[in-house]
């Protein structure tokens, strides 16, 4: 690796590393054709934007050079002729590095992220490992079918990769939307140039090299930084990309489906929510609460299922509403994310903080209650970083945009109901679908209003259960498509029918 692609970094934890900064391309690194960076900052300390590394950001030529080699390595013999099983046996070898490498990658993320080490450490690289294995053992356990037809003649069917396929990832979990990304598609047989990320360029970098050391031939995935509209823009236009795949806000996905018809692109896209959690008078109160709680709190509210909508049913209301507040008080220990007692670090960004406080102005300006929070913590790290206290409104109305709108943080609104009817009315009017989560202990009506919540994904009695043998995807505008789960696997595979006709005359 050229010693100017590289920089030695000691992180906040005393953990030494070398952070490669280059393009990841053909299994090389190199630098941006028109020499951008990235500068990627710590959000603990960074009022006064902190800065751990600087990254090339790559041009449109340079997006061009990874489908260059992208399209190369999925013509070329070792990669194109390989047996599924072996592309099972360099996902496997793939993992094995990623656990060994398990501390240093937690390590980035949380210095870069802002997320509590210990949710990088046993969360996140858990699901990377976990995904990543789960996808080698369906490489050479997805094939085709044999269809008789006539006596004269029988088709089959065979999977073929989609082809080259652009990923573009998000910053609230890094890796693990890379794994859930590139676990499918190179099961499949696909090639793939990756982008992550411009607030959180840095854990995917040293991931790349373990691709190679994991030995996938030259070409087979291309780990690219760059900027959204230049970068991601170029990618989702690029005429020899046959796929592009997307987490990111519901914005940026319909302006990424308008690029990827230029060519007809397969898409698949998870978006933005305002998933519901329906609190109802039966509910296990303690279970209720906690759940609650980390369905919105947890990774510091951004996530794309958070259950940013509480509703609750008349009976228990006030009950859960102390209760809830408790929990804030015991369990959201904020601060340094690399104390392993911190339950909630800082926001990612500047802009995602000041995002969340604008809302806070916008939910008082709407008339609704603040309960709790909507106040920065400036008493945190260096006095600096992007710290907020969980953020609590009732008294909120279904046309508020504090009730319509993602916020991505922590910063949830409560709204009490009478009827289950209401419940779902108030759960399913959103231009959303994604999660949702149903509190009873009515077994009958727990099925009743998962059936009928506009959603792609219900919890019972839970919140933000994710599973890599589970799909995930929304409905509405929170997406198309499915990831993970025998599911993630149709979106990153074409059928080919192939007919046979054993009749020598008509
Ligand atoms: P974003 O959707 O703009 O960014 C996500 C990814 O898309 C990044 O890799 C970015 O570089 C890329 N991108 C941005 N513009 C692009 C373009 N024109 N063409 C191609 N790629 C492009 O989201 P952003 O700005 O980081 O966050 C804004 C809001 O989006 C958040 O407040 C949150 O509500 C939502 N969001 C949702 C996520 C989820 O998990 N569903 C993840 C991140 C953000
Ligand atoms: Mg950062």
């Amino acid at each position: 690796m050229p010693s100017n692609l590289t920089v030695e970094l000691t992180a906040p934890n005393g953990r030494k590393y070398t952070q490669p900064t280059g393009l990841f391309i053909n299994n090389e690194w190199t630098p941006s054709s028109d020499g951008k960076t990235i500068t990627s900052i710590n959000p603990t300390t960074s009022s006064n934007e902190q800065e751990i590394a600087s990254v090339h950001a790559a041009s449109g030529d340079d997006v061009d050079r990874a489908v260059k080699a992208a399209r190369k390595a999925l013509k070329h013999p070792s990669w194109k002729n390989l047996p599924a099983t072996d592309r099972g046996v360099l996902l496997n070898r793939l993992a094995d590095l990623v656990e060994q490498n398990r501390e240093t990658l937690a390590t980035i993320e949380t210095w870069d992220n802002g997320k509590p080490y210990a949710d990088a450490l046993n969360g996140d690289l858990t699901e990377v490992i976990g995904t990543l294995r789960y996808y080698a053992g369906f490489a050479d356990k997805k094939f085709g079918q044999v269809i008789e037809t006539t006596p004269d003649k029988f088709a089959y069917t065979v999977r073929e990769p989609v082809g080259v396929c652009g990923q573009i990832i998000p910053w609230n979990f890094p890796l693990a939307m890379a794994a859930w990304k590139l676990g499918p598609a190179l099961a499949c047989g696909n090639t793939v140039v990756i982008k992550a990320a411009e607030q959180t360029p840095l854990s995917i970098l040293f991931f790349a090299n373990l691709i190679a050391e994991a030995g996938f031939p030259p070409g087979v995935v291309n780990v690219i930084n760059g900027y959204g509209n230049i970068a991601g823009a170029a990618l989702a236009s690029h005429m020899d990309v046959d796929k592009i795949a997307f987490t990111g806000s519901t914005a940026t996905a319909k302006q990424i489906m308008k690029m990827a018809s230029v060519n007809l692109k397969n898409i698949t896209l998870e978006t933005g929510g305002k998933s519901p959690l329906i609190v109802f008078d039966d509910a296990d109160l303690d279970q209720a609460t906690e759940w609650a709680h980390i369905g919105i709190m947890s990774n510091q509210g951004q996530i794309c299922t958070a259950t940013s909508r509480i509703l609750v049913q008349d009976g228990i209301y006030d009950k859960f509403l102390a209760a809830f507040r408790a929990q804030i008080k015991n369990i959201s220990k904020i601060g340094d994310p690399f104390d392993e007692n911190t339950f909630q670090g800082p926001q990612v960004t500047k802009a995602q903080y000041d995002r969340i406080m604008s809302y806070v102005d916008i939910g008082k300006q709407e008339g609704a209650k603040l309960e709790c929070g909507g106040e920065p913590l400036t008493d945190m790290g260096d006095g600096k970083g992007y710290f907020i206290q969980p953020t609590v409104f009732t008294g909120v109305s279904e046309n508020m945009r504090i009730y319509q709108e993602e916020v991505f943080g922590p910063f949830v609104v409560i709204q009490r109901f009478s009827t289950e009817e209401q419940a779902v009315d108030l759960a399913n009017n959103t231009t959303y679908g994604l999660g949702s989560a149903v509190f009873t202990q009515n077994l009958v009506r727990a099925h009743r209003v998962a059936k009928n919540i506009e959603a792609g994904m219900v919890w019972i009695n839970s919140s933000q259960d994710s599973d890599w043998r589970i799909p995930f995807g929304g409905v509405k505008q929170s997406g198309i498509g499915r990831e993970l789960g025998e599911a993630g696997l149709e979106a990153y595979s074409n059928i080919k029918a192939i007919h046979v006709n054993m009749k020598s005359k008509l």
